[in-house]
């Protein structure tokens, strides 16, 4: 069942009118607004180098805009920490020198949690990615997609309230995807997280987004905006699915920046 549309009206993420310089010369944000309500799925799609990496750095706080203002809050009431905001990164960044529990427990050890609270996190978050039998593993006797499930493990180790992925699961093949995909989905309805999934594909987006910002090629803004929260891996292939992915096709192709409500399809359809 489709769950209420959540209200942006207090966001647990608020960017606006962010500009990114670089100091190469590269203008990578122009203009980026967008709001992202407590415990939504938002897939943010655009072409390579419209700047959906850097979006997310500047949410995490590893970044800083040129002007424009990022607020983040937390259901806890906490500033932005390590702790409140998981990320998996697009570069798989295991450490593999150690093991699978050694690599999900980094974040814990960066933020000097007590060893016995940090045992119990660790086996939890293994636990929910399905990798409890591979914890004395090495990264390099993973496969790809176990790897991937490390580092969400790690993200989801502090238990943050706003989990950013950047085009995790690009480099995996279809069937390992869509199983991905699905697990997402069902930790994301069990631990009400705010997930912002960057990525390039538009039926991941349509699949696992609730709402989808499409952003416009470099320097990002948010073209348009579409609701998919009614989409789900038995709509692929029917009408309604193929009508949302021709029109986001469309909008990826299309020169002009037109800020857009895109609804052809009811939700709940
Ligand atoms: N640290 C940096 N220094 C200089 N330029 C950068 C830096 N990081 C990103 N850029 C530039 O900013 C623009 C946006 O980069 P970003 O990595 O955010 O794009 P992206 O949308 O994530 O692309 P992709 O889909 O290929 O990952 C690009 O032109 C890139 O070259
Ligand atoms: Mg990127």
């Amino acid at each position: 069942m489709t769950p209420a549309p959540p209200t942006t009206d207090q966001p647990i993420v608020a960017l606006s009118g962010i500009v990114k310089h670089f100091a190469s010369g590269t203008l990578a944000l122009d203009g980026l607004d967008l709001k992202i309500a407590p415990g939504e799925f938002v897939s943010l799609l655009g072409p390579s180098g419209c700047g959906k990496s850097t979006a997310l750095r500047l949410i995490a706080g590893l970044a800083a805009p040129t002007s424009g203002t990022v607020e983040v809050s937390h259901h806890q009431g906490e500033a932005r920490s390590a702790k409140a905001i998981g990320f998996v990164f697009q570069e798989p960044t295991l450490m593999p020198w150690t093991r699978v529990r050694e690599n999900v427990r980094l974040p814990l050890t960066l933020t000097r949690a007590p060893a016995t609270e940090s045992d119990a996190r660790v086996e939890a978050a293994l636990a929910r990615v399905g990798l409890t039998e591979f914890a004395d593993s090495y990264p390099r006797e993973l496969s790809g997609g176990m790897k991937m499930r490390v580092s969400l493990a790690r993200a989801l180790v502090t238990d943050p309230d706003i989990l950013l992925m950047d085009e995790p699961f690009a480099a995996l093949d279809e069937i390992t995807r869509f199983r991905l995909n699905n697990d997402l989905l069902a930790l994301w309805r069990n631990l009400k997280k705010t997930v912002i999934f960057v990525t390039h594909s538009i039926d991941e987006a349509l699949l696992i987004g609730n709402r989808i910002l499409v952003l416009s090629p470099h320097p990002g803004q948010v073209k348009a905006e579409l609701n998919a929260g009614h989409l789900g891996f038995a709509d692929l292939g029917t009408q309604p699915f193929e009508l949302l992915s021709r029109r986001i096709h469309e909008l990826l192709f299309a020169d002009t920046v037109e800020t857009a409500l895109v609804n052809e399809v009811h939700r709940g359809a």
